[in-house]
Parts: structure tokens; C-alpha cells; sequence
């Protein structure tokens, strides 16, 4: 048997919404399980991408071995039904760059645990396969989306269970994707933020979380301008991601531009604004970026709205 599993990209945060807003973005990555026929082979995880580059920062983000996340993901959903993973052949392909803030590493273990779900006849059902990747990506803004599509607001409960809402983002408000050449772990970004925030950055993120979610739903781009703005994680990562205060600075007066943040943990940024304009926005951020030697790749998508698919089932013994 023989399971592949698409898995969108997804962007968290989006502003005021740390570690509980997330998108499904369309650049994909898939992962495939195969039970290997003979016995004693253990699990193998491989990368198989064209670019030999994107091969060993995979590596180096996500080691292929018993230690890695999608094994973890993989292992978590076989013990809930008191079984342990063995004879299996895993192999990651894929478009979302690592290390750069886009959900590569909640893209593979979703693609595990929904392809190992698949193998295992469907054990799991959404709520446990959300619980499961979150306890293994350590926050459900990435995996939420990756598994359901869209734009989501999602929360884990205090006892283990993840909640979530859809949000419909507007078509007519474009989000551009600035992917730079460099490289930031979610851990190093992670460890720079502080366990505890005074209480008026706590309430200024809650007014614009709401601002947000009504923003979005009444399609009120002034509002929206307000709500793009984030105080608990944005500040402190600043000093990661050189260029990202003046990319801010120098879109601040741009008609057309709500907002722009930072994507996930960084380093990407994305720029969101309403149509027409685009080129020069993509100019700004180009320009700024390369003063400071930094090449930037820059997407302008739509969000994906359908979350991991099965493509592939294969029974092939
Ligand atoms: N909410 C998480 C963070 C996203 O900001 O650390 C990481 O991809």
C-alpha cells in the first residue's frame, strides 16, 4: 500500500493573531508512505526534490530519522491505537521553502499523520489528527489551516483540544508572499520572544485581533489597515529579520496596502493590500531588501481554501 498526501503551505500570526491565525497558502509539498514488504527494514524517511539545495536544508530543518517530527506524527497516531510504526518507506517532495516562515515543517507532519491515517483505515478523525499534529508542531496556527484550508482562527483548549473558525479573507485583497535568501528556524525565533508581555501589548493585540476578524468579514480595508499590527512577537523578532522594520517604513504611505507583517515565524514577509499597485509594492520591498543583499522571491497568491488531499492510493502488494 502506497498513500501520497498534498499539504498547502500556511502563513501564521498575520499580524495580531500569534500562535492562533493561519492561511493555506497554494505552494504544496506531498508526502508519500509505503509499507515496505520486508521485514526488519524499519522506518526510512528521504527527501526527492530537483534541487539538491532545498535536499539539505530539508535535512538540516527536519532530520530524517527516528527523531523527526513526521515520525513523531506518524508514531503518536499508531500508539493511539497501541500499535508501533515499523517497515515504512516516507518520502517528502515539495515546493514550501524551509526554514523561511511558510509551515514547511506543519506540512510534513500533516502529510504523515494523514497519509498513516489513510493506511491504517482512518482511525483518527479530525479532531484527534489536529491534536496529534499540534502537540508535535507545538502550536496549531500552521497545522490548523494545513489540514483544513482557508483562513482559520484556531485556539488549543486547555484540555488538548483544538477549536477553530473559518474566516472568509476577500478576494479583493491581494496577499504577496516576500520569501527572502535567508534562512530562520521557528526555534531560534522562538526563543527570542519573552514568557510574559506587559498587559497594554496583551490588550492592544486583543483590540486588533477582533478588528481583524471584522475587518475580514465586512471588508472594511480601513480597519484592516488598524489591525495589521502586532506587539506580542513582531518586536522582539525584529533584530532577526534585518530589513523588516524599513520594508515597513517604506510601504507605510503606499495608498494601497493594508498592512504588512511578518509570515510565521519568519523570515518571509507578506504584504497584504488591495488590487492594482502591485509592482510597485513588489519595487519596494525588491529595492529595500537589496540595498542590504538580501534576494527576495516574491508571490502574489490566493489563499487555498482545500486543505491536505489524498492523490494517491495505491494498494501496490
Ligand atoms: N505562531 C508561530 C510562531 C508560527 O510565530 O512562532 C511558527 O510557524
Amino acid at each position: 500500500m502506497k498513500i501520497s498526501v498534498k499539504v498547502p503551505a500556511t502563513t501564521a500570526n498575520i499580524g495580531p493573531g500569534f500562535d492562533c491565525l493561519g492561511m493555506a497558502l497554494p505552494i504544496y509539498n506531498t508526502i508519500t508512505i509505503e509499507e515496505t514488504v520486508l521485514p526488519g527494514t524499519g522506518i526510512e524517511i528521504n527527501v526527492l526534490n530537483d534541487d539538491a539545495t532545498a535536499d539539505e536544508l530539508m535535512l538540516e530543518h527536519i532530520p530524517m530519522d527516528e527523531n523527526s517530527i513526521i515520525y513523531k506524527a506518524v508514531e503518536l497516531l499508531y500508539n493511539s491505537i497501541g500499535q508501533t510504526p515499523s517497515e515504512l518507506k516516507i518520502t517528502v517532495q515539495g515546493q514550501i521553502p524551509i526554514a523561511r516562515g511558510l509551515g514547511s515543517s506543519a506540512a510534513v507532519i500533516v502529510g504523515g499523520l494523514l497519509a498513516a491515517n489513510e493506511l491504517l483505515g482512518h482511525p483518527a478523525d479530525e479532531v484527534a489528527l489536529l491534536s496529534i499534529a499540534t502537540e508535535v508542531e507545538g502550536h496549531p496556527d500552521n497545522v490548523t489551516p494545513a489540514i483544513v484550508g482557508g483562513l482559520v482562527l484556531t485556539s488549543q483548549e486547555d484540555d488538548g483540544r483544538i477549536v477553530y473558525t473559518k474566516l472568509d479573507w476577500p478576494d479583493e485583497w491581494n496577499i504577496t508572499v516576500c520569501i527572502p535568501d535567508y534562512e530562520l528556524s521557528t526555534e531560534i525565533s522562538r526563543s527570542v520572544l519573552p514568557k510574559e508581555v506587559p498587559m497594554q501589548d496583551a490588550v492592544f493585540n486583543a483590540k486588533r485581533l477582533g478588528m481583524f476578524v471584522q475587518a475580514v468579514n465586512t471588508k472594511d480595508a480601513e480597519l484592516m489597515k488598524l489591525a495589521l499590527h502586532d506587539k506580542l512577537h513582531q518586536p522582539y523578532r525584529m533584530k532577526l529579520v534585518p530589513g523588516l522594520d524599513k520594508i515597513i517604513e517604506n510601504l507605510r504611505h503606499e495608498e494601497n496596502v493594508l498592512g504588512c507583517v511578518l509570515s510565521g515565524a519568519g523570515p518571509s514577509i507578506l504584504v497584504i493590500s488591495q488590487k492594482n499597485n502591485l509592482d510597485k509594492i513588489k519595487a519596494i520591498v525588491k529595492n529595500t531588501w537589496e540595498e542590504m543583499n538580501v534576494k527576495v522571491n516574491m508571490m502574489t497568491l490566493p489563499v487555498a481554501n482545500e486543505g491536505a488531499i489524498i492523490i494517491n492510493n495505491e494498494n501496490q502488494i
